[in-house]
C-alpha cells in the first residue's frame, strides 16, 4: 500500500500556458459562440452514422471479458444499425463479425431476447433457424442438409468480418470497408504514451449503464468540462478546492488529433472538511474519487500526467468519438455514450479496481461505485432539460449561440471534430 500523504488543503500554481488563454493557444478552435444544433438535429444524426460512427475505431470492449478460447460476447452498435460479436479464436486472436446468419439472415449470436447483449464461452456458433454451424473464426462449418441446396460456396459464406484491432486490452472495432487509419494511428501518442499503466490488473469491474433522454454529445460535454462542478456538485467541492473568485479551474488541457484531455489538481479530498463529505466516506476511507489509499502501480507511464501537476489529481482522457477514460492513480474509471437517436443515447460506466485482497478493500470499491453512480445521477439528471431546452431554443426561440469559457475548450473542440469528420464524409459523398 502506498503511503498516504497529507497535503495542504491550498491553491496550487498549475503551470498554464505562458500567455492568453488555453482555447487562444489552438486557433483552429476559435473563442466566439457556439452553436449546439449538432445535438439537436435528426438530419445531423443521420450524417454522424456513417461520417463518425462508420469510419471511426470504436471501442466495444476489454481484452479481460474474452478469457478463453471461445468467449465471446455482442455489442449492438445502434448508430451504424448493427450488431457484432467479438470472439477469441483458438490461436488468441480476437475477431469480430457482423452477427448475420449467411444462410437467410437471422441474427446469429443471441440469448433470450434478439435486442439484448449477450456473451458466454462457445465451441461454434450455431443459428436457432436452421442450424447452420460456424467456427470461431468465421467460417461456415456445417450445413444442414446441405445436399439439397444448389452450388452452395461454403468458402464464401463464412461470416461477414469486421476490422478489429486491441490496444492495452482494450477492443476496437471499425465498421469502414477499409479502415484510414491503422487503431495506433488513429490513436496518436497522446493515448498511446498511457501504455504501460495497469489497466490489465484492474479486473474488478462495477457496471452501469443508463439510457439516457439526451444527445450523445452533451453527456460526453458534461464530463469534458469541469466548470459546471461547484454548480451541480457544489456539496462536494468546497472552496478550498476552487480558486479564489474564479471557481473551480483545471490544471491541464491538451489536445491532439480528434482527442482531448485534461488533467485536475488541487488539495487530496482527505484534508478536506468533514463538512464536504459522507460520513461513510471518512469511515470507510472512500469515496467520490476512490479509495484514499490505492495498491502501488509502480512508475507510471510518461502519458500520465502530460503536464506534470502535483498534487496531481485525475486524467481525463477523451478517446473520439465515444470513450473517456478517467485515470485514478489506483484505478481507472471507463465511459462509452452510443447514440440511440438524435436525441437519446445509452450510456455506459465501468469503475476498475485491481481486485480486493481485504474485505476493507472490498467496500472502498463499493463505496467508491455507489457515489459515483450519485455524481453521474447529478450529471445525468440535468440532460433531459439540456436537451429539451436546447430544441425549443432552435425551433421556438430562435436561440442558436452560445457562449463557452476558457475551461470549456474541449467542448469546443469535440464539437468541432465532430463539424470536421462529418464536413469530409459530406464533402467525399458528394464528390462519388
Ligand atoms: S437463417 Fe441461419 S440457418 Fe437459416
Ligand atoms: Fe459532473
Amino acid at each position: 500500500m502506498s503511503e498516504l500523504v497529507e497535503e495542504p488543503a491550498t491553491r496550487h500554481q498549475w503551470p498554464r500556458p505562458a500567455e492568453g488563454s488555453w482555447t487562444e493557444h489552438y486557433p483552429e478552435l476559435g473563442t466566439s459562440m457556439m452553436s449546439f444544433e449538432d445535438s439537436v438535429s435528426p438530419e445531423f444524426f443521420e450524417l454522424e452514422r456513417n461520417a463518425i460512427f462508420r469510419r471511426a475505431w470504436l471501442n466495444v470492449g476489454r481484452i479481460e471479458q474474452l478469457p478463453r478460447t471461445g468467449s465471446y460476447f455482442t455489442k449492438e452498435i445502434e448508430a451504424v444499425r448493427t450488431s457484432i460479436v467479438v470472439v477469441r479464436d483458438h490461436d488468441g486472436t480476437v475477431r469480430a463479425f457482423h452477427n448475420v446468419c449467411r444462410h437467410r439472415g437471422n441474427k446469429l449470436v443471441w440469448n433470450e431476447f434478439p435486442k439484448a447483449e449477450t456473451s458466454g464461452v462457445c465451441r461454434q456458433f450455431t443459428c436457432k433457424y436452421h442450424g447452420w454451424r460456424y467456427g470461431l473464426d468465421g467460417s461456415l462449418s456445417f450445413v444442414q442438409q446441405e445436399d439439397e441446396f444448389f452450388d452452395l460456396d461454403k468458402a464464401g459464406l463464412g461470416l461477414a468480418a469486421v476490422h478489429c484491432e486491441v490496444w492495452a486490452g482494450f477492443i476496437f472495432v471499425n465498421l469502414d470497408d477499409t479502415p484510414r487509419q491503422t487503431l495506433r494511428e488513429f490513436l496518436g501518442p497522446m493515448i498511446t504514451d498511457l501504455e504501460g499503466y495497469p489497466f490489465d490488473k484492474m479486473t474488478e469491474w462495477y457496471e452501469f449503464t443508463a439510457d439516457n433522454q439526451s444527445n450523445w454529445k452533451l453527456f460526453a460535454d458534461a464530463f469534458q468540462e469541469y466548470y459546471h462542478v461547484p454548480g451541480l456538485h457544489s456539496q462536494q467541492v468546497p472552496s478550498a478546492v476552487r480558486t479564489p473568485g474564479k471557481g473551480f479551474e483545471c490544471a491541464h488541457f491538451q489536445v491532439d488529433g480528434p482527442h482531448r484531455m485534461v488533467s485536475t489538481g488541487g488539495a487530496r479530498r482527505w484534508t478536506l472538511p468533514a463538512e464536504f463529505m459522507y460520513p461513510i466516506e471518512r469511515v470507510t476511507r472512500s469515496g467520490l474519487v476512490g479509495p484514499w489509499e490505492s495498491p502501488d502501480i509502480g512508475e507510471p507511464p510518461k502519458g500520465l500526467n502530460p503536464g506534470r501537476i502535483e498534487p496531481w489529481g485525475i486524467d481525463n482522457f477523451q478517446i473520439f468519438p465515444n470513450i473517456e477514460i478517467l485515470i485514478y492513480r489506483g484505478w481507472y474509471l471507463l465511459y462509452r455514450y452510443w447514440p440511440t437517436s438524435y436525441n437519446t443515447h445509452r450510456f455506459e460506466g465501468m469503475l476498475c479496481f485491481q481486485p480486493a485482497r481485504t474485505v476493507r478493500e472490498r467496500v472502498e470499491h463499493e463505496v467508491a461505485s455507489v457515489v459515483f453512480k450519485e455524481f453521474a445521477l447529478q450529471d445525468a439528471g440535468m440532460l433531459t432539460g439540456t436537451q429539451t431546452a436546447l430544441e425549443s431554443a432552435y425551433r421556438t426561440a430562435g436561440i442558436t449561440r452560445y457562449p463557452v469559457n476558457d475551461q470549456e475548450i474541449l467542448v469546443r473542440h469535440f464539437h468541432k471534430v465532430v463539424a470536421d469528420w462529418v464536413e469530409q464524409y459530406r464533402t467525399e459523398a458528394g464528390a462519388r
